[in-house]
């Protein structure tokens, strides 16, 4: 048994940027011999927030407790072992968390021997860490991104030594190809094509939490595509924190595109990607997209602002000129496709001017869809030490505001589809009501439906019979 020694996140380590290109590893993934049998008769739980950069990770932590025999669970009260996969985006996202863990205290008061780990781009934070050792001692594992591989040998630590086992890196690791994987569903995947961001946007914490940016190489994910396609998958998404980027770190020239044209020629159904930077979109992406029918005619791509100086205090690269440059050119060449994108609202010291500005951008782009934010500063990163004088009320205000015309917008746009039929991959009855089933189409709207002969990830054809903001209604037709 090795012996683990304690490592601390640090936030000085998760700023540098080293030159070096990343290390692929390719393991032949085999579990030392003294973990293969620790969860027999045990069960496990584990909780996922964030990003599908998380769920992905999830996936893999479920893996790799599968092989050591572990069950899961869906009930806290059940578990041997309690893992949170957590998420640092925003304050509010880490207070649920934190909230979350104290209540479940409770079951280590009952079985002392439950062990309660924590894991994701929390415990990447020097701060959050030194929370958890001084208040939460109900926890006994910690580990980072950076170090999933190791997780089989972390966890017999923490349970047969009875200490706190805490071990997070705040460089960056290597690629590793191989590792167990557990999808949690089998009609839909997710592949990750780069791990961390170089973008540094002063808001972020990604760049911190994740390290720098690494792309796997263009092979090992066509393969992945290929095996997935042939277990029946339907959809794929390639999953990155700035796809556009791929490849930058392997001397490519825009390898964006062409990953894309490769794992397009696959022939899987479905090909989404998450998520796009604006800076990096280039004009043959819009060309792969347009000339390719199984890539989604659906983007997601943030802006963040309406204001060029806004963008510029951000970091993000480009101005508002450049961004409905490329919105236009995509309308242009794919007529049906559908936007989303992310809006922060509060960045500090945001004029009311500046915000008008965000409202007009929403006006001349007509997104489908949006994820609104409250700006949150987090330790660290440059913008939190910008002082702010803009009040919580004020900021609240803005989000309702921003709300209420993206709401507008939204409606109008599924306007369109009244009467039409669209394809849905389906993805199972509705929650509320069983006759009722639900899925999204091609646009990425999500469409309930009736119907009779359905199954889940099948592909069926709906007709739209009834328009609301955040979704549509209709009846499956016979194609
Ligand atoms: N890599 C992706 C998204 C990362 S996080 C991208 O660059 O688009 C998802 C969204 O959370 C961001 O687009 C941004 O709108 C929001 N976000 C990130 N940091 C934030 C912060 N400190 N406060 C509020 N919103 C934030
Ligand atoms: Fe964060 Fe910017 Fe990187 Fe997105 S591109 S993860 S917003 S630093
Ligand atoms: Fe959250 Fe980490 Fe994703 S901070 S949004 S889980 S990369």
């Amino acid at each position: 048994m090795e012996k683990i020694s304690v490592k601390l996140p640090s936030l000085a380590d998760a700023k540098r940027r080293s030159k070096q290109p990343s290390n692929i590893e390719r393991v032949n993934y085999d579990l030392p011999e003294y973990v293969k049998n620790i969860g027999v008769n045990r069960k496990y739980y584990l909780r996922t927030y964030g990003c599908q950069a998380n769920e992905r990770d999830s996936e893999t932590i479920s893996g790799l407790l599968e092989q050591m025999n572990f069950e899961r669970t869906t009930k806290p009260e059940d578990a041997d072992f309690l893992l949170f996969n957590t998420c640092a985006i925003r304050a509010n996202a880490e207070n649920k968390v934190f909230g979350e863990i104290g209540q479940l205290k409770r079951l280590k008061v009952n079985n002392p021997d439950i062990i309660f780990g924590i894991c994701g781009c929390m415990v990447q934070e020097e701060v959050v860490v030194d929370k958890i050792l001084k208040q939460y001692d109900q926890i006994d594992l910690i580990f980072g991104t950076h170090n999933i591989h190791r997780f089989p040998q972390l966890l017999y630590n923490a349970m047969m030594s009875k200490e706190r086992t805490v071990e997070v890196f705040s460089k960056e690791g290597e690629i590793i190809e191989n590792l167990p994987v557990n999808r949690f569903n089998n009609y839909k995947a997710w592949v990750n094509i780069m791990y961390g961001c170089d973008k540094f946007c002063t808001y972020c914490i990604v760049p911190y939490t994740r390290g720098k940016q690494r792309s796997r190489l263009m092979e090992d994910i066509i393969n992945e595509v290929k095996e997935l396609k042939e277990k029946g998958y339907k959809e794929i998404t390639l999953l990155g924190q700035n796809v556009n980027a791929y490849g930058k770190d392997l001397n490519m020239e825009d390898g964006f595109a062409d990953l894309l044209e490769q794992v397009a020629k696959v022939g899987v159904e479905r090909i989404r990607f998450s998520t796009s930077h604006p800076k990096d979109f280039s004009i043959k992406m819009v060309e792969v997209m347009r000339d390719n029918k199984n890539i989604m005619p659906f983007l997601h791509l943030p802006v963040q602002s309406g204001n060029n100086e806004i963008l510029r205090k951000m970091a993000r690269g480009y101005t508002v000129e450049h961004y409905k440059m490329l919105f236009d050119e995509l309308k242009k060449n794919i007529p049906n496709i559908a936007f989303s994108t992310d809006m922060i609202v509060g960045f500090p010291n945001e004029t009311e001017e500046q915000f008008q500005d965000t409202l007009k951008l929403v006006e001349y782009c007509q997104f489908d869809f949006a994820f609104l934010f409250i700006y949150s500063p987090r330790v660290g990163t440059p913008a939190a030490k910008m002082e702010d004088s803009i009040d919580e009320k004020t900021k609240s205000r803005r989000l309702k505001e921003l709300n209420e015309k993206v709401a507008s917008y939204a409606n109008l746009k599924n306007q369109a589809y009244l009467n039409k039929v669209v394809k849905v991959l389906v993805d199972g009855k509705s929650k509320k009501n069983d006759k009722v089933y639900s899925g999204y189409s091609e646009e990425n709207k999500l469409v309930n439906f009736t119907g009779e002969n359905i199954k889940t990830g099948d592909i069926v054809d709906v007709l739209i019979t009834e328009i609301r903001s955040w979704s549509m209604n209709g009846e499956k037709v016979e194609r």
